[in-house]
């Protein structure tokens, strides 16, 4: 592994994926499979950019088969969620120009960082982004020495100013630094932190879970609109950020007595430990299969049966969220739970990332949202009850 590993960093750094992959093949064929692919597939060129503008939304006839159908519901619920997903989801060449400014960058960051490897992590590579998400990005420097990494950033922002391609740089000492900035001429936003890389074992862990089964991503992106729109969805203002969002979506769908969900990292540990070189957590999701689940309820019971979890059966203030045990661990008297108003276990520092709610008027406010819409959605059943889907999938569509 380790000689592979510096094989594959000898030939990121000639940049030559075709005689790489030769060499790979002749020496150790298997591994080819277990390449991170994003990191590795030949894009047709870095140069020119893809277009700017990727061709707008043409609506089309939501793919009903594909999901299960619940005739109690109607079929109206789910095909709604359906719609919206299909209309806001991150297109191919969405991913393909963020990836294409990160090999860009990567490469010129290596002029003055030789080691350096980066990462597209978050929603954009866990497979539950948007057309509109921006990119989140994490510089990984190996080595003995630890700079620091607003130092690190400091010099970042400096080369970063001297690229033809990138504009508005930024630099923000949050609790992890980032440093902002644009791809030049279009609104596409980066975040770029140094080392931070538990973001990257999170995103592929997601990832997983996003592939595990057919309804969960589109579960989980009507959940985000939903709580955007009801203005629950960011952690810089005291409410949810969307990586809470995503783990108490799948920590429901974990806890159902017949589950639509296992725990991946309980059950794959050699694909999710905590410390596995960062080299290989890309392969990951490459190795978990699908999950075949006996509750085959359609995308509609999800829905109500999630914004009923957490309006009526969850208890707060008794209940730690788990998704790395699958379940809701007792709240106990340990510092990161004392006197918190949600408490979501991050899988792999088991810290709280509900943290940023600790205001109680924040709190109520999120729970009357879930109550709120529960009882909406029940009498209703029509996503445009709690959601404008119409106007949401046009403000996607024209985004970029
Ligand atoms: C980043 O992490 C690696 C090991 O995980 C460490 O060797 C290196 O010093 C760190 N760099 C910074 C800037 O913290
Ligand atoms: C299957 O999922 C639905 C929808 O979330 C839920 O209401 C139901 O209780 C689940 N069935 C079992 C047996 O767990
Ligand atoms: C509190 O609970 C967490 C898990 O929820 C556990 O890891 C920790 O050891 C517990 N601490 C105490 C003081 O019981």
């Amino acid at each position: 592994m380790v000689t592979y590993t510096l094989l594959a960093l000898t030939c990121a750094f000639v940049s030559c994926t075709v005689i790489c992959l030769c060499l790979i093949g002749s020496f150790y064929v298997p591994e080819r499979e277990r390449l991170p692919t994003y990191e590795w597939k030949p894009y047709p060129a870095l140069f020119p950019v893809p277009p700017r503008v990727p061709a707008p939304y043409t609506p089309t006839t939501p793919n009903r088969r594909k999901y299960p159908v619940c005739m109690c519901l109607g079929p109206q619920l789910s095909d709604q969620m359906v719609e919206l997903f299909e209309a806001c989801q991150q297109q191919t060449s969405d991913l393909a120009r963020k990836e294409t400014c990160r090999t860009r960058l990567q490469k010129d960051i290596q002029s003055i960082y030789a080691v350096a490897r980066l990462y597209l992590t978050g929603s954009s590579m866990n497979g539950l982004g948007c057309r509109s998400s921006d990119a989140d990005l994490c510089l990984v420097l190996k080595g003995n020495n630890r700079p620091d990494p607003i130092h690190v950033l400091t010099v970042l922002q400096r080369l970063f100013k001297s690229l033809s391609y990138v504009e508005r740089t930024q630099l923000i000492r949050a609790k992890v630094p980032i440093l902002r900035f644009r791809e030049k001429g279009s609104d596409l936003e980066f975040d770029l932190n140094i080392n931070n890389t538990v973001g990257i074992r999170n995103t592929f862990l997601l990832r997983s879970y996003a592939y595990a089964d057919l309804r969960i991503r589109p579960m989980i992106l009507v959940v985000k609109k939903w709580a955007r729109h009801n203005q629950i969805n960011d952690a810089s203002k005291g409410t949810l950020s969307s990586y809470t969002l995503v783990l108490m979506v799948l920590h429901y769908l974990q806890t159902l007595k017949e589950p639509v969900l296992p725990s991946l990292q309980r059950d794959y540990p050699e694909c999710f430990y905590a410390f596995l070189d960062i080299d290989v957590v890309p392969e990951g999701p490459k190795r978990v299969p699908p999950y075949i689940s006996t509750n085959q309820s359609s995308l509609g019971e999800l829905l109500l049966g999630f914004l009923k979890y957490y309006a009526t059966d969850f208890r707060w203030d008794k209940q730690v969220i788990s998704v790395r045990e699958a379940k809701a661990l007792p709240k106990n008297n340990s510092k990161e739970w004392r006197n918190k108003y949600i408490c979501v276990e991050e899988p792999f520092e088991k810290n709280n990332v509900a943290r940023a709610v600790h205001e109680k008027i924040k709190f109520d406010a999120i729970k009357a949202t879930f109550a709120e819409s529960c009882r909406i959605l029940q009498d209703r059943k029509d996503l445009n009850s709690i959601l404008p889907v119409r106007a949401i999938i046009n403000k996607e569509s024209c985004r970029r």
